[in-house]
């Protein structure tokens, strides 16, 4: 009997999809040694959004909530989502900052990193991948999904053998876009299997409707572990719910081993805090129905919401057709790059403005003209001559690894903050997010000196 496992991912993707990770720690607290209880091949609740939001609008200590979270739930592996060479950001840092950020992960309990490029360039992740080693963790390499012509089963089955080679011990399929059909997730994880000897890992999103045909049709072509979100913070743009998937896997002959009362008394624990989410408008229930256009158009749903959204703030919603019509020309012009954060905002943005200025490539965003030079990593395909030449003019492409070019940085933080920094992962909070941990530290010591003064006039009294 083949044994599936699942990952939940109400901490973590479930919270970022539905609710814009706003869950605070407080919140789920009282439920994460049962968390830790219900059998999980790990527990997504780290790195992704999670860390932004807590500094920017949950004011907590996101190194806290890890060491927190590390605690309650000692049994079940702790993993995050990490963006390669771009930390958890869009911008390349440094070898030795992402090192640093890898090493204190590890330190304050993550025990699996799931590492991405949002190109899929193997050189972006190789560092993330060296580290996690280096610290005894557990480093997955992700394939980033997407559709277009270069991207085969061919060209997807060498892209794990590469990523298999830097000794990643698990392989994650990550569907950001929720695009992958139940055929396409089939025929891929059976080449995969054919192809690398490490499990096989599958991340989709439930926003088409697709995900639970998806994540079923992937086990059934031997997937290893599945990621699911706890059923009332699953679906829409969230993961295919976790009882549904066990409950079909298990009556198709798969061994699942949840503990399906804990799941239960974890979702019934979450019902409430879903249901005032609804009320308080945190939870908006569009997100949670299906949305099929994507189906359609072949862009993801957030980028079609986003096209919208610029079309109607320019007054131009007519024009709707010819953007949806020039997105794949621009996405062929630039080499087929997947339409994942940032890039399915920059296509998005090129061809809106491709269309309402009448000339294409008139104007480019500096985001697409550092794209062309080579400072996001290597396009899957190749940029189309022409559109180069208009974007760089007499400029040349790079063809080192970006992050090649950077000087090292963390020291340079850690003298830059000197005394506001309390330990290294303060350090690498500021180098993440400047602006969001400055005002968190200026918080904290304010709040740090009125502990100290309640305590004077105590002493006083
Ligand atoms: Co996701």
């Amino acid at each position: 009997m083949k044994n599936i496992k699942f990952t939940e991912t109400v901490l973590r993707d479930a919270n970022q999809s539905l609710i814009a990770t706003r869950l605070g720690f407080s919140e789920f607290e009282p439920i994460l040694k049962d968390l830790d209880d219900c059998g999980y091949y790990s527990l997504e609740c780290w790195g992704g959004a999670t860390f932004d939001s807590c500094l920017r609008y949950l004011d907590e200590d996101p190194w806290e909530r890890l060491r927190k979270i590390k605690k309650a739930c000692p049994k079940t592996p702790l993993q995050m989502l990490l963006r390669g060479q771009n930390i958890l950001g869009y911008k390349h840092y440094p070898d030795d900052v992402v090192r640093k950020f890898v090493q204190k992960s590890v330190e304050n309990g993550i025990d699996i990193i799931r590492i991405f490029d949002a190109l899929n360039d193997i050189r972006n992740i190789e560092v993330a991948v060296d580290e996690t080693l280096k610290c005894g963790a557990h480093a997955s390499g992700c394939i980033c999904y997407t559709i277009s012509p270069i991207h085969n089963l061919e060209s997807y089955v060498k892209l794990a053998k590469d990523i298999e080679a830097l000794g990643v011990q698990s392989i994650c399929v990550k569907d950001m876009a929720g695009i992958m059909s139940p055929q396409q997730a089939f025929e891929l994880v059976t080449a995969l299997k054919a192809n690398v000897k490490v499990p096989i890992v599958i991340h989709t999103h439930n926003t088409t409707g697709l995900g639970p045909m998806t994540l079923l049709k992937a086990a059934e072509a031997g997937a290893d572990v599945i990621d699911t979100a706890v059923s009332c913070f699953s679906g829409g743009t969230s993961q295919p719910p976790t009882e549904t998937m066990a409950y079909t896997l298990r009556e198709m002959g798969f061994q699942v081993d949840l503990d399906d009362k804990k799941v239960k008394k974890v979702n019934d624990f979450f019902k409430p805090i879903r249901n005032s989410c609804l009320k308080e408008g945190r939870l908006n229930p569009v997100v949670m129905a299906n949305a099929t256009d994507a189906l359609v158009y072949q862009v993801p749903g957030g980028m079609l919401s986003n096209l919208v959204a610029q079309l109607t703030a320019q007054n131009s919603l007519d024009k709707l057709d010819a953007v949806l019509e020039e997105v794949p020309k621009v996405r062929k012009d630039l080499g087929y790059p997947p339409l994942v954060t940032p890039m399915s905002q920059m296509v998005g943005v090129q061809a809106t403005v491709n269309v309402l200025t009448g000339g294409r490539y008139k104007n480019v965003s500096k985001e697409i003209k550092a794209y062309v030079k080579g400072e996001y990593g290597r396009a899957p395909g190749k940029i189309d001559p022409k559109v180069q030449k208009l974007v760089l003019g007499d400029e040349k492409p790079i063809t080192e690894r970006y992050a090649d070019l950077l000087e090292p940085g963390f020291e340079k933080a850690k003298k830059e903050l000197g005394e506001r920094a309390h330990s290294d992962e303060d350090v690498l909070s500021y180098i993440a997010f400047p602006t969001q941990a400055e005002a968190f530290f200026d918080k904290r010591d304010r709040k740090e000196d009125n502990d100290t003064f309640t305590f004077s006039i105590r002493e006083i009294k």
